[in-house]
């Protein structure tokens, strides 16, 4: 294997935009490889035109880059055909139709099981549910940031029908164990459904092996362009989903009183799909196998395990850090405050007309500080209200990690911290 210096030297965005940044902020979106870019120039260069429509070569050509890119990225979720995997815009976009078309199915009564670890994305497309009386459970967390299981079995019922929870969550960075939630589910018979958004860019992800009926994911967290996802569905299970948005492509006959469909995937691919983003989601993956999976894991673990030992080597008082320590069970996301930014001490800070002074900084204020040293991190509620509430704060910080990052980021990250901790106390 290359050394992760050489893979860091495929990346443009480091070595040709002049821009000389320590960027920690890969749960949001990735940098992408020469490759990826390539491919996508190579597209529009020698093959654009749509797809699945033309009578003529060209036409023909662009179609089979377009299902060889399918092939190829549900080879890489462990699926065998490629039928089951439907090209859509993001995670956001394969959750939001699973919703809508599962959605029809479901009654008065029924019951929607998620985590409270869940991305707004896994919360507000089950929400639209409520109403038509569908009731919106969420399993708690441990005080340690895992998933409190004996809560999920708890809450687990006959009226169960569906369960979505994600691999990885995007704020705690805590790894559930995905096959033992879709086992639980299986034996409640209830449908499983996992947000992999935050597990398929970093680490081995095996549809078979973790037994999920519908999986979601985007290209752009794992070096494919942004615009470009995958809805992964046991191949009965998604054919026999009803549509979620109409148009060209997903027809078989429309007649004016009414249409018949197409079988899955198409059936979900409603107007011109995006060929380059396929394309280069495709190109993003040969690049990922070639590193290795199973490589880029042991990456993260090693910088997440340096991370915290970073930060009790660091002696920065002040900082507080959420989720698991354990790197079995977390990928490469750190998530931390300076102070503690509980909506109490929020208001008194207020009180005083200034939220950074006190025994707390804002995290907008550490994201700003941090900026100022050449550091990006995100900022905020990370997408996930429900568990920055739970965690009883008004946000956090949080660096995330990626095959281009080293342990000289670390320190950078909390050099930059010790700066900002001195600037405020
Ligand atoms: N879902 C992305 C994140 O967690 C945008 O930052």
């Amino acid at each position: 294997m290359r050394s992760w210096q050489q893979i860091k030297g495929d990346f443009p965005f480091f070595n040709e935009s002049g821009k000389s940044l320590t960027f920690l902020d890969n749960a949001a979106t990735t940098q992408k490889p020469k490759k990826v870019i390539d491919a996508i120039v190579d597209y529009y260069t020698r093959w654009n035109s749509n797809v699945h429509r033309g009578i003529y070569r060209l036409s023909e050509e662009a179609t089979d880059h377009y299902e060889k890119a399918r092939e190829n990225i549900a080879g890489f979720i462990g699926s065998r055909d490629p039928r089951q995997l439907a090209f859509v815009r993001n995670a956001t976009e394969a959750l939001n139709l699973l919703a809508y078309s599962l959605g029809h199915g479901l009654q008065q009564g029924d019951e929607v099981l998620l985590t409270i670890m869940e991305h707004h994305s896994n919360i507000v497309p089950w929400q639209f549910l409520q109403e038509k009386g569908v009731k919106v459970k969420f399993a708690d967390i441990n005080p340690d940031g895992t998933l409190n299981m004996e809560d999920f079995q708890s809450k687990l019922t006959k009226k169960t029908r569906i369960v979505s929870a994600t691999h990885c969550s995007n704020l705690l960075g805590t790894v559930n164990d995905a096959r033992e939630m879709g086992k639980l589910a299986h034996d409640n018979g209830s449908i499983f459904i996992l947000d992999a958004a935050q597990s398929v860019p970093h680490m081995p992800v095996d549809v078979h092996m973790l037994d999920c009926d519908f999986m979601a994911f985007s290209g752009h967290k794992m070096l494919g362009p942004m615009g470009i996802g995958g809805l992964y569905g046991k191949y009965e299970l998604l054919n026999g989903l009803p549509p979620f948005n109409g148009g060209g492509e997903m027809i078989r006959e429309v007649y004016t009183d009414h249409s018949t469909y197409a079988d899955a995937p198409e059936k979900f691919e409603a107007g011109t799909p995006n060929v380059e983003g396929a394309v280069g989601l495709s190109a993003a993956v040969d690049y990922l196998k070639v590193i290795g999976m199973e490589n880029v894991r042991e990456h993260e673990k090693d910088l997440i395990s340096y991370t915290f030992r970073k930060e009790e080597e660091s002696g920065i008082v002040m900082l507080k850090s959420y989720g698991p320590k354990n790197p079995e069970i977390r990928g490469g996301i750190y998530t931390f405050n300076l102070g503690e930014i509980s909506p109490m001490s929020l208001n008194d800070n207020l009180k005083n007309s200034d939220i950074s002074i006190g025994s707390s900084i804002h995290p907008h204020d550490v994201a700003s500080g941090l900026d100022m040293d050449d550091v990006a991190v995100r900022a905020g509620h990370h997408c996930a209200m429900p568990l920055t509430h739970r965690l009883n704060v008004v946000a956090t910080s949080r660096a995330s990690y990626y095959i281009y990052n080293f342990r000289e980021d670390i320190d950078k990250l909390f050099e930059s911290l010790e700066r900002i901790r001195r600037l405020y106390a």
